[in-house]
């Protein structure tokens, strides 16, 4: 499995975005936007004009979390703007009725913690649950990338690795750092280790 790393830049500074994104562009695979609308979970945050204007400052794919009411409504907004789909599911959600979705999804996000804010603490809780994801996913052979998000740091991302997740989305612990591109490289590390000991297959 390749690590994906995945910065979210809730934890950056929203007046300096473009900048923001490009501290991170040599050394991150994607670029997380959480999209919160004060409905679904308690914030708000942007939308898709900020990410249509994102698309054209940022050389890195645009990792869309959107954490809104209405997906049916919004969601294929974001998707006119070029996309592959996923599906997030919070911590309390079973991964078992995702099953049969597996075919239809490039990703799958396991929540780590509850939707909404950046910097809570991570939730151990799902590590079993990625687990089965990723026993779901290699008993498909499905090509569907295992995300988590929420919590991802120094102390959890081997853990969340040898569980079986391959994408890691770190907010705090990459733009609460001195140096966030070092930081994306040091989380690196730590996930391609635990990912190489972990024995999963591929
Ligand atoms: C929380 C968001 C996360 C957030 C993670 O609802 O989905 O993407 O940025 O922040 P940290 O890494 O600080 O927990
Ligand atoms: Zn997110």
């Amino acid at each position: 499995m390749a690590v994906q790393m995945a910065p979210s830049i809730l934890s950056a500074d929203f007046a300096r975005l473009a900048d923001e994104a490009a501290a991170v562009a040599a050394v991150a695979d994607w670029l997380h936007v959480d999209v919160m609308d004060s409905h679904f979970v308690p914030n708000l945050t942007i939308g898709l004009p900020v990410v249509e204007s994102l698309l054209k400052h940022v050389s890195l794919p645009l990792d869309c979390h959107l954490m809104i009411s209405e997906p049916d409504r919004w969601a294929p907004g974001y998707a006119e703007a070029g996309a592959r789909a996923g599906l997030a599911i919070n911590p309390a959600t079973p991964v078992e009725p995702c099953e049969d979705l597996l075919p239809e999804v490039d990703m799958l996000l396991l929540m780590t913690v509850e939707p909404g804010f950046g910097g809570q603490s991570f939730l151990d809780l799902v590590l079993p649950k990625l687990r089965r994801a990723r026993a779901m996913v290699q008993r498909h052979g499905a090509s569907v990338w295992l995300q988590v998000d929420g919590g991802v740091s120094e102390e959890t991302i081997e853990r969340c690795a040898d569980a079986g997740a391959d994408v890691f989305v770190a907010g705090s612990a990459v733009y609460g750092a001195d140096d966030p591109a070092a930081a994306v490289q040091a989380l690196r590390r730590q996930a391609e280790r635990a990912t190489e000991q972990s024995g999963w297959p591929g």
